[in-house]
């Protein structure tokens, strides 16, 4: 009896406090864990979604062949919407309770029967079922199985991603301080650096860029980086600032805003808790 209630226990005050940290923070739904068979690495396709794309294909046609009134062809498609749909619950089990079971057999039925106004009362429910899993889970699922992975990206075996990162920042700053306060030389050093630094980030992308060969730094970098090196020499501190400003957008704010805001959330949901900062709360 013991052997049972002990862990019972532990399991429900693991939850509780759990839950308690979850309203702080917000809930986030993730997806059962058998979703990940349907995606890369597990699986060689995104089966998943491919299975998904087929199901809107399908409700397309379906109220395309409805309206336009051709029955061999309506029974083709609809078919293949009942088979697609109902593999949802094959596919995550845990889901099977999120399907509409009696709307997908209305919509089956009424194409048979030919009776289009029931057809059209059960595609709108099952549409409605599409949106209740999608307003829950979609985001997290391409989040968690599809957003770029930095977290095996690294500079060289001593230096992570995060470690250059942090230096390319200081050298942009180091040279909007050192610029604005006269120092043409620090400014000009610090620029060679940041440049070298761009060059040296710019070999990471083709672990996964593999058709692109050389995405970055691209042609509008390598002119701003030389623009913002005459600039330092010969121009105002307004021109060397705006400069700056547009390299900084060009090298880093343009790739943060793919990679690292899908990366964070990523991150986010993949991390494992941290039970001591649970346990504080
Ligand atoms: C039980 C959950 C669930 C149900 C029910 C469901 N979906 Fe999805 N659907 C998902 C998830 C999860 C994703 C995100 C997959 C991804 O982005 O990799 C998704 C993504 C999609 C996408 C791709 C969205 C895009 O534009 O990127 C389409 C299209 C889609 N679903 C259509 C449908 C249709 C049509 C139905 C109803 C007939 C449906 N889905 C029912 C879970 C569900
Ligand atoms: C871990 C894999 C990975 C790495 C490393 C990577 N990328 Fe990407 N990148 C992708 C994928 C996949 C896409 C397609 C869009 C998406 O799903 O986010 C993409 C899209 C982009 C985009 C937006 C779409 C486009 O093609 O314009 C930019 C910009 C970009 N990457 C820049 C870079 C740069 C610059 C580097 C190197 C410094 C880099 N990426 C490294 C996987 C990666
Ligand atoms: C691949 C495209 C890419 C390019 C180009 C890029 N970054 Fe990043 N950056 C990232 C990603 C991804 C992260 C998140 C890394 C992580 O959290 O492990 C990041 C994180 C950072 C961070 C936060 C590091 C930390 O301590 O958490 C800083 C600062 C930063 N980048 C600065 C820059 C600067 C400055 C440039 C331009 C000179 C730049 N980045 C160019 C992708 C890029």
């Amino acid at each position: 009896m013991l052997f049972i209630f002990i862990p019972c226990l532990l399991i429900g005050l693991v939850a509780f406090i759990v839950y308690q940290h979850n309203g702080k923070v917000g809930l986030t739904k993730l997806p059962p864990a058998s979703l990940a068979q349907w995606y890369k690495p597990e699986n060689k396709r995104q089966v998943w979604l491919h299975n998904m794309f087929k199901l809107r294909r399908e409700m397309q046609a379906v109220e395309y062949y409805a309206e336009t009134g051709n029955d061999a062809l309506l029974n083709k498609w609809a078919t293949r919407l009942n088979e697609h749909y109902l593999k949802i619950g094959d596919m995550v089990p845990e889901w099977q309770k999120m399907l509409n079971i009696r709307a997908i057999s209305d919509v089956k039925e009424s194409v048979q029967n030919k009776q289009f106004e029931m057809l059209s009362e059960a595609m709108n429910e099952l549409s409605k079922s599409c949106d209740t899993c999608h307003d829950n889970y979609r985001a997290t699922t391409a989040t968690l199985y599809r957003a770029p992975d930095f977290s095996t990206i690294e500079i060289s075996p001593s230096i992570s991603l995060v470690e250059h990162m942090d230096a390319l920042t200081k050298q942009v700053n180091q040279i909007k301080i050192t610029s604005e306060d006269g120092m043409t030389e620090l400014a000009l050093a610090s620029l060679s650096d940041l440049s070298d630094g761009i060059n040296t980030l710019g070999s990471t992308c083709i672990n996964c860029h593999k058709s692109d060969k050389r995405i970055y730094p691209d042609e509008a970098i390598k002119n701003s980086i030389s623009q913002l090196k005459q600039n330092l020499k010969t121009g105002t501190l307004k021109d060397q600032g705006q400069e700056l400003g547009t390299l900084a957008v060009i090298a880093c704010a343009r790739c943060h805003g793919t990679h690292r805001i899908s990366y964070d959330e990523k991150s986010k949901l993949t991390a494992k808790p941290n039970w001591d900062q649970l346990l504080k709360h």
